[in-house]
This record gives structure tokens, C-alpha cells and sequence, in this order.
């Protein structure tokens, strides 16, 4: 036990920090949560989460250990690690780092000698020794791999993913000298049952960067070769099927309607914001933002055209989407490519609704979408768009369904549908 009235301070509770904090304190740390909007921190202290993977009973029973959370800051001064999970966003189609640096100035101010300080937010390589590290020297007056320690540690959570969990999914850490990257492997290794060291937090925090950026070239490939193979006729979903029976040198990815969330859109961004630093750009990545982009209007286009087909006109035709998240199981809405198809249709005066079980309301660019409450009606719409493979909609009996439908996921087996 450290001298320090707390083992862990997490310093952000979103969809990272929350789980880090939970996770910390099932393991019998004694944890502080701290975040800057009272009302997340009043809510938490109340047994009210707003992760969803998180339920209310997981965070009851884990405050029931000794985790407790905060708006006071003075606790970033009281825990011998402290984790920061704070936003990294676009501002203006740039890397916002505001957040990050913040939250250092609030460790800075706080700042005792053996404490150890790691960043998780996903940034671009170097900010862990360029942001990072001077805020906290300046603002403290201490010396880093000296009288603090620091380093950095990608977050890999995948929210609605219950075989990969916080647990069982292998951690990178890295440190920026040795004496850190022990203590830091070493606090990991107490929570987590994989820990895999780098040798500098550059390379860690290049890590989170080409996982995402993988995902998001493949992704932009594969939709590629559906536009493609729906111009030569070809059954692209026929093809990924068969492909994916090679046992080796082959990963299949799924075509669709385009990227969303926190992650994929965005970090590959923080990649190419670097790399542009020296005068390079990353081809790969920017070409895949392209392709990705542009899926949301070639459902449109798809869309349109089958309605021609069928002689119905898509000005005032009646169309609902199926599932607004950007991905399956979960509600989270931010960046999904639904929100560019319906701004699309909207403009061609599309009367337009959604039904989404994860999702209450939907409202952007001060639009409120009607949200269709009853499965019955499905045959009233001209036009059915399946946005996101929800499991819940493998209950739904399309072959009944009168209507169009066009399943941009290609995740149900629907004789009368079209395909992405
Ligand atoms: N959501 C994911 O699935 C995911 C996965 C891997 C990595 N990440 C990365 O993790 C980081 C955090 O993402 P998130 O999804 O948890 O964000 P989030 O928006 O869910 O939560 C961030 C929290 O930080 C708080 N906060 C902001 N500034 C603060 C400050 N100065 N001091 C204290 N609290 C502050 C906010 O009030 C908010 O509650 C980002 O860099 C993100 O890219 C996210």
C-alpha cells in the first residue's frame, strides 16, 4: 500500500475512464474518479451511469467497494497513479488537444513527488513528451522520470463487445524512461491479464493510430469493391463469404454504409495531422476518408434508383431507417453515417423516420426525426433503410414487409431486399 490516501485517480469518466475506474476498483484499488461536468459526477455518486456497457447495478455494487467520485481536483494530488481519459475531438477538421492540456495543467497544479501520471486519451505520436510532459513540469516545478513519472497506454475498448472486455483484452503501456514503464506495467498487470510494453510512449501512441487506421483502410477497400462489383453485377456479399473460408492472409471486413464513432472517423485524422507536421501525407489514410465519406450518398443514390425502379417518386416518399447507431448493439449516435444519409434525404423532402431500440430521440442541425414506435407499421413506408444490424431486428418478419427495403448492412437474409 502506497502513502497515498488513493491507488488510482481516473481523471475523465466517459466511455473510457468510467469502465478504467470500475475495472480498478473490482480489483480492491482504492480509486478516485474525477471530471470537470458535476452533474456526470453527481449522477455516478448516485448509482446513475451513463456508459452504456456500465449498468447501474455494476456501478452500485462497485461503489459499494472503495471508489467514490469527484469535481474537486485536490484529489489528483492524493493517488499515487493518476490516468487521464479526457476527450481528444476535431476542432475545425483539426486535432483538439484542449482537453488533454487542461486536464495536465489540473495534474500539474496538483502534483506530489513518486506519483505517476499516464495519458490514455488517443492523440497523435509525441504528445505524451511534447504536451503532455512540459505542462506538468511547468506547472508543478517537478522533474519528470525524477520526481514524477509518465508515460502512455491506448484504450481498446470496443463498447458492445462482450467477448473482448476491458479485462481480457491485452494492454499496451509504454513509459518515457524505464523506471516509469516498470511502474506503469506494474499497475496494469494488477487489473488487467495481459500487459505488453513498448519502448517509448511514441510508439504507443502510434499503436492506437494504425490499429484504427487498419480498420479504417480495410473498410474503405472493401466498399470500394462493393460500389465496384454492384457495377459488374457481382454479388459482393457472395464474394466476402467465400473469401473469408481462406484460413490465412486474409481478413474479412464487411462492406456498408459508411465509418462512425469516436474512433475510426477520427484517429486516423490525428495520423495524418502529424505526419503533414513533416511535409508527408498518409495517402492510404486519406483515400480511405474519401471512399468512406462518400458511402452515405452512394446509399442515397442506391436508394433513389430503386425507388425509380418501382416508379416511386423520393421527393415526400415515406422512408424509415432502421437503426441510427453507428454500430451494432449500442446507442451511441456520434459520427454515424445515418445522420449524413438523412441530412441527404431531408434536403430531397423526404418524409423520414427512424426506429432504433438503443436510441430515444434523434435530433440534429435542429431537425427531430419521428421516431416509429410500433413494428407493425413497417409496411406503411414507402421505402425501409437498414442503417445498423441491430440483433434485435433478426426478430423482425421482412419477407411480410411490403415495402422496399434496402439493407445497407447486408446483414439480414431478406429475399425481397437489395444490397448494398
Ligand atoms: N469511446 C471509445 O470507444 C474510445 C475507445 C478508445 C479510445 N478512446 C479515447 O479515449 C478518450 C476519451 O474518450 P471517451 O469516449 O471516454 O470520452 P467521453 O466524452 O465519453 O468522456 C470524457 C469525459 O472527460 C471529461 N472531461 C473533459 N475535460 C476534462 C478535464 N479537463 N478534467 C476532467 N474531466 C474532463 C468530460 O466531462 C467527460 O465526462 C478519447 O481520446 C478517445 O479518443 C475512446
Amino acid at each position: 500500500m502506497s502513502e497515498f490516501k488513493y491507488d488510482l485517480a481516473v481523471i475523465g469518466l466517459g466511455y473510457v475512464g468510467l469502465p478504467l475506474a470500475i475495472e480498478a476498483a473490482n480489483s480492491t484499488l482504492r480509486v478516485a474518479g474525477y471530471d470537470i461536468n458535476k452533474i456526470v459526477v453527481d449522477n455516478l455518486n448516485n448509482s446513475i451511469s451513463h456508459v452504456e456497457d456500465i449498468s447501474d447495478q455494476t456501478l452500485n455494487d462497485a461503489l459499494a467497494k472503495e471508489l467514490s467520485f469527484t469535481s474537486d481536483p485536490k484529489v489528483l494530488g492524493e493517488s499515487e497513479y493518476i490516468v487521464i481519459s479526457v476527450p481528444t475531438p476535431l476542432t475545425d477538421y483539426q486535432p483538439d488537444l484542449s482537453y488533454v492540456e487542461a486536464a495536465s495543467k489540473s495534474i500539474g497544479e496538483n502534483l506530489k513527488k513518486g506519483q505517476v501520471v499516464i495519458l490514455e486519451s488517443t492523440t497523435y505520436p509525441g504528445t505524451t513528451l511534447e504536451i503532455v510532459l512540459p505542462i506538468l513540469e511547468n506547472v508543478s516545478n517537478l522533474k519528470a522520470g525524477v520526481d514524477f513519472l509518465l508515460g502512455y497506454s491506448p484504450e481498446r475498448i470496443d463498447p458492445g463487445n462482450k467477448e473482448w472486455t476491458f479485462k481480457n483484452t491485452p494492454k499496451i503501456v509504454s513509459g518515457i524512461n524505464t523506471k516509469s514503464l516498470e511502474k506503469i506495467s506494474e499497475f496494469y498487470k494488477s487489473i488487467i491479464d495481459n500487459v505488453v510494453e513498448v519502448s517509448g510512449t511514441r510508439e504507443a501512441e502510434m499503436v492506437k493510430l494504425i490499429e484504427n487506421t487498419y480498420r479504417q483502410v480495410n473498410i474503405a477497400m472493401v466498399n470500394e469493391l462493393a460500389i465496384l462489383s454492384n457495377m459488374l453485377d457481382i454479388d459482393i456479399w457472395e464474394v466476402v463469404e467465400a473469401a473469408k473460408t481462406k484460413p490465412f492472409g486474409f481478413q474479412s471486413f464487411r462492406p456498408g454504409p459508411g465509418v462512425g464513432g469516436h474512433c475510426i472517423p477520427i484517429d486516423p485524422k490525428y495520423l495524418s495531422f502529424k505526419t503533414r507536421q513533416i511535409g508527408q501525407p498518409v495517402r492510404f489514410v486519406e483515400l480511405a476518408q474519401e471512399i468512406n465519406n462518400s458511402m452515405p450518398n452512394y446509399v442515397v443514390a442506391r436508394i433513389s434508383e430503386l425507388m425509380n425502379k418501382k416508379e416511386i417518386l423520393l421527393k415526400n416518399s415515406k422512408i424509415l431507417i432502421l437503426g441510427v447507431a453507428y454500430k451494432k448493439d449500442i446507442g451511441d449516435t456520434r459520427e454515424s453515417p445515418a445522420i449524413d444519409i438523412m441530412e441527404s434525404l431531408l434536403e430531397k423532402s423526404v418524409d423520414l423516420s427512424f426506429y432504433d431500440p438503443h436510441v430515444d430521440e434523434l435530433v440534429f442541425n435542429e431537425n427531430s426525426i419521428y421516431k416509429e414506435e410500433n413494428l407493425e407499421n413497417l409496411s406503411n413506408y414507402d421505402l425501409i433503410l437498414i442503417h445498423t444490424p441491430h440483433s434485435e431486428f433478426h426478430e423482425i418478419n421482412f419477407e411480410s414487409i411490403t415495402s422496399l427495403i434496402f439493407d445497407s448492412t447486408g446483414s439480414f437474409e431478406i429475399s425481397n431486399a437489395e444490397r448494398i
